[in-house]
């Protein structure tokens, strides 16, 4: 997490860095700081508690002045928010300023020395003790900053991207990451440093993404900024010392994607754009006229999928969840047994990986610190890994055998939903692959499939119809303490995500089951105060489903059913339904979470939460 931004050039940086941080906010929000070198060579840094808003309240007054910054918006890890622990950190003469996303795991080692040469600390960081390190070097070993910042982090334990500015040298801007994304932009004769594209879009398209365990020294005469040297002003090494060619690539992302284009909130516009994203996500991979699905990263890899004796799903959250719902498909159309993996207890479990599993990742953002890590271990025990994720060229893609993109353009809300849909779209897609592929799916089943998948949009569509009376169903429940969530098969994940959608934008209490579950427990909770979100499409399950929801009218709960169109039996007995279009059980998902995002978001709105930047969290989750 943290949003890191950098520039270098020949404009006022302060307003272009501000700027980047907005587009980043969403990756941390707790706190924000800028440092820049001025006209004058003075290294000015500002900081502030609380949001992006609030650091420019800050530095309205303050001198802004200078054609070099960095700036961060932070997540805390190490130190509660608070302006001292917020970035930039000056080092020990305030000569140097650093920012940073990611943990130094051995900070407290390499404080103790340095607490021993007579460094003092502000903060309760450990991005301080790694600015403090560098001066350190710089003073003692002689060096140049950027043999400082190499040095430095080979000693280094844990992930960083890191952006350095030192005020004896107003014409260079260093970084480096390993573990953390980091992106370099480059303009006319100006330089972008970011976490992402985002901040960087509306000035140029050729970007470099920075690979691990690389430095950028990226240096410009000022005055002029005539290159120095003659040599270019961008150089990428490793931490070693060893010269890496930069490869410049083209952004495949427009400005227009970065706006809420009418909606009041991110969170909104995404949930409305998912007719459009999945249409995106399907183009040039479903063709419903020829009643067929081509994954070119399924084709290019058949063998490993069909000889996989089993297949593991890693994720986190609600990626986790599309995960979930994969294991429903992959199972029932291409008979593999499929493990569903959290990342985080994945990799410290000393699972047992075979050379001949395959092991699907799930990201939207391709930055999970525990997805990636995750199968960083797969991948050492010879697994085949392929990764379903959205931002192109994000780190768990790069470092996979294979994959999917999902196509959905930028999700800001933290709260994922279009990218969600897409996901299960993707897993969907891959189960009927292989099936097809292996002969275990009929041909009658295959084909209704890919028709039926042509459908989903305008599908989506018919349910976002419904927006007012989800809406007026949020005004009745905005009251609940508590809610409890229900499903049964491929919609037993689509509780798990409803529920999570509204306790992390609400931050009401919510719980997931399987609808059967219910009475082994959670039914003790039941009584009038109790909403209780039943999910009910027609499917293999529906009457059972029916006699799960007749026990909790029997005590009292009041019952919200997500039902399919013209749905008779749990309408007669639900409290409030909201319907969806029927569709072939394994899609249901698709139609079904839909209601549940709208549900969780009205909610959200009228209790006046930040829906789009719920408190503590944070989008991008790049420490484990
Ligand atoms: C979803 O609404 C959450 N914000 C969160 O659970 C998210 O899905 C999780 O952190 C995984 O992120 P990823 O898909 O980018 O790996």
């Amino acid at each position: 997490m943290c949003g890191i931004v950098g520039y270098i050039g020949r404009r006022k940086a302060y307003p272009i860095l501000i700027k980047g941080l907005h587009r980043l906010e969403y990756r941390g929000y707790d706190s924000a700081g800028v440092a820049l070198i001025n006209e004058q060579g003075k290294l000015n840094v500002y900081k502030a508690n609380g949001k992006v808003s609030q650091l420019e309240a800050y530095a309205a007054d303050k001198d802004t002045g200078g054609t070099i910054g960095i700036a961060h918006t932070r997540w805390a890890t190490h130190g509660e928010p608070n302006a001292v622990n917020a970035h930039p950190h000056y080092s020990e003469s305030e000569r140097l300023a650093i920012i940073h996303n990611g943990i130094i795991e051995n900070y407290a080692v390499l404080k103790a020395g340095l607490t021993k040469e007579g460094y003092t600390f502000k903060s309760d960081t450990d991005t301080e003790v790694l600015v403090q390190l560098i001066e350190y070097t710089q003073v003692n070993r002689h060096v140049d900053l950027k043999t400082a910042v190499q040095l430095a982090l080979q000693q280094v334990i844990g992930a960083y991207a890191i952006a350095v500015l030192d005020k004896e040298h107003p014409d260079t801007l260093i970084a480096a990451r390993k573990g953390s994304p980091l992106v370099v932009g480059i303009g006319n004769e100006e330089y972008f440093l970011a976490s992402d594209a985002t901040p960087i879009v509306e000035y140029t398209d050729q970007v470099i993404y920075i690979e691990d365990e690389e430095v950028v020294c990226i240096q410009i005469k000022n005055e002029k900024l005539k290159i120095k040297n003659s040599s270019s002003p961008i150089e990428i090494t490793t931490i070693n010392n060893v010269t890496k060619t930069p490869e410049i690539k083209r952004l495949e992302l427009s400005l227009s994607q970065l706006e809420k284009g009418g909606y009041p909130h991110f969170m909104l516009k995404e949930i409305f754009e998912q007719p459009r994203t999945l249409t995106d996500s399907m183009r040039g991979r479903v063709n419903v006229r020829q009643d067929n699905i081509a994954l070119s990263g399924f084709i290019d890899n058949k063998d490993r999928f069909l000889n996989a004796k089993r297949i593991i799903i890693t994720a986190c959250g609600t990626s986790w969840h599309a995960g979930l719902i994969a294991m429903y498909a992959i199972e029932e159309f291409a008979q593999i047994p499929v493990e569903v993996e959290y990342s985080s207890e994945f990799r410290y479990r000393k699972p047992v990986i075979n050379k001949d599993d395959v092991v699907i990742a799930i990201s939207q953002s391709g930055e999970t610190a525990d997805t990636l890590a995750a199968i960083q271990l797969a991948k050492e025990k010879g697994a085949f890994i392929f990764s379903i994720c959205n931002v192109v060229g994000a780190s768990i893609p790069r470092v996979s055998d294979s994959g999917c993109y999902t196509h959905v353009g930028p999700e800001i809300g933290v709260a994922s939903t279009k990218a969600f849909t897409a996901q299960v779209m993707a897993l969907t897609m891959l189960a009927l692959c292989i099936g097809k592929e292996k002969g275990t799916i009929s041909q009658v089943q295959y084909l209704s499939v890919v028709q039926e998948l042509g459908q989903i949009p305008a599908k989506i569509e018919r349910v976002l119809g419904q927006d007012k009376l989800i809406s007026d169903f949020a005004k009745i429940f905005s009251y609940a303490q508590n809610f409890i969530y229900l499903g049964r098969g491929y919609n037993f994940p689509v509780a798990l995500e409803g529920a999570l959608k509204l306790k992390e934008i609400s931050y009401i209490h919510a719980e997931g089951y399987p609808a059967a579950e219910m009475k082994h427990g959670p039914i003790a909770l039941i009584s009038q105060e109790m909403p209780v979100v039943v999910v009910a499409p027609h499917c293999g399950t529906y009457e059972k489903i029916v006699s799960n929801i007749q026990e909790i009218k029997a005590r009292k709960g009041r019952v919200i059913a997500v039902v399919t169109e013209g749905d008779e039996l749990v309408s007669k007995i639900a409290d409030y339904c909201i319907e969806v279009p029927e569709t072939v059980e394994c899609l249901t998902p698709l139609l079904t979470v839909i209601p549940l995002q709208l549900l969780a978001y009205h909610i959200a709105v009228i209790k006046g939460c930040d829906v789009d930047q719920p408190r503590n969290l944070a989008k991008s989750v790049t420490v484990e």
